[in-house]
């Protein structure tokens, strides 16, 4: 990072960041060459990232010269604690193969946004505040590889979703539930169920304005799966708030419950502390969050969040035409 970031003016290098694309690549050369000094590859580094449900990588920036934290997810104030946070992030994310995409439904499709406490009432600001239920992100988008059947112009959700610490003074925790953890405490019959085409799923939050104005409605999906096999892995979407079951009672309510009971008995708990970089895999865990005390604003708990994605299958009617990273709708 400190090579790329090198003599660059503080301008030309935030410059860098309108092509993630572009950057990752750069970027992903100097990983490459850094883990071939410890006699690691790329390879190797990817392959972890599919067996795990997060890595971890703490110290991964200096996050310097900071002004307060913002209120609001956008826009990213310029600073250079900031530039290498997402400098970093999409680093991170091309060395496991992934673009760093966004989406125009979610905060006008920037590509970075800031997750930090938000004043005064209403949905954002009193979800910035809660703990957050296992969950995983753009859950009622299709997988990778899979389309949705009334819209099939929607791209999948983000196969990682990747937060980078720029302030955590009371050291919250980020919690990551990894499937395989989860699925070991449900019976059989349950996994079976949770495999059915019989789940609602709603937007996430954050999508519900975007995809009225895009879309003219909020997606949601009616006859959607939890689980899907893939690749010879079990992939999962599912939100605690956003998603469910029609009937109260039955195999199909019991498995959900059952599945909600084993998240909470798996949670990890991690801290993203400043200069961390936190990849969670969105196929392979949910991931939630624990509370946050405090007020907004000055030097309470700030990360960025951006979303990785394998985007070698998009086709041109998931992608915008005027941006390299922002994905449909
Ligand atoms: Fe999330």
């Amino acid at each position: 990072m400190s090579d790329w970031r090198g003599k660059k003016s503080f301008d030309d290098a935030c410059q860098w960041l309108s092509d993630p694309v572009k950057l990752g690549g750069e970027l992903v050369r100097g990983v490459g060459a850094e883990l071939e000094r410890l006699g690691l590859d790329l390879s190797t580094v990817r392959s972890l990232a599919w067996s795990n449900a997060y890595i971890h990588l703490p110290d991964a920036f200096a996050s310097l010269g900071l002004p307060d934290t913002p209120t609001a997810f956008c826009p990213v104030p310029q600073a250079e604690g900031t530039l290498l946070a997402r400098a970093t992030s999409i680093a991170s994310l091309a060395a496991i193969g992934l673009d760093a995409v966004s989406y125009g439904s979610e905060n006008n499709g920037e590509l970075f946004v800031n997750l930090v406490l938000m004043p005064g009432e209403g949905l954002y600001a009193d979800k910035s505040r809660r703990g957050m239920k296992g969950h995983t992100d753009a859950v009622s988008f299709p997988v990778r590889g899979r389309v949705d059947e009334a819209r099939q112009e929607l791209a999948p959700s983000p196969d990682f979703v990747c937060l980078s610490g720029v302030r955590n003074p009371d050291g919250v925790h980020t919690t990551v539930m990894p499937l395989k953890d989860v699925l070991a405490k449900l019976e059989s019959g349950q996994i079976a169920e949770l495999k059915k085409p019989q789940f609602i799923i709603r937007s996430q939050g954050t999508f519900r304005e975007g995809m009225r104005s895009i879309l003219g409605e909020e997606h949601v999906v009616d006859g959607g799966e939890f689980l899907f096999e893939v690749e010879g892995q079990t992939w999962v979407r599912y939100s605690h708030s956003s998603a469910g079951v029609e009937e109260e009672d039955g195999p199909a309510a019991n498995a959900v419950a059952a599945f909600e009971s084993a998240c909470k008995q798996s949670a990890i708990e991690v801290i993203v502390a400043p200069g961390d970089v936190l990849l969670v895999n969105n196929r392979l865990g949910l991931h939630g969050r624990t509370l946050v005390a405090g007020e907004p604003g000055g030097q309470s708990r700030w990360l960025l969040r951006a979303y990785g994605l394998v985007t070698e299958g998009l086709v041109a009617s998931q992608r915008y035409k005027d941006s390299p990273y922002k994905l449909f709708p």
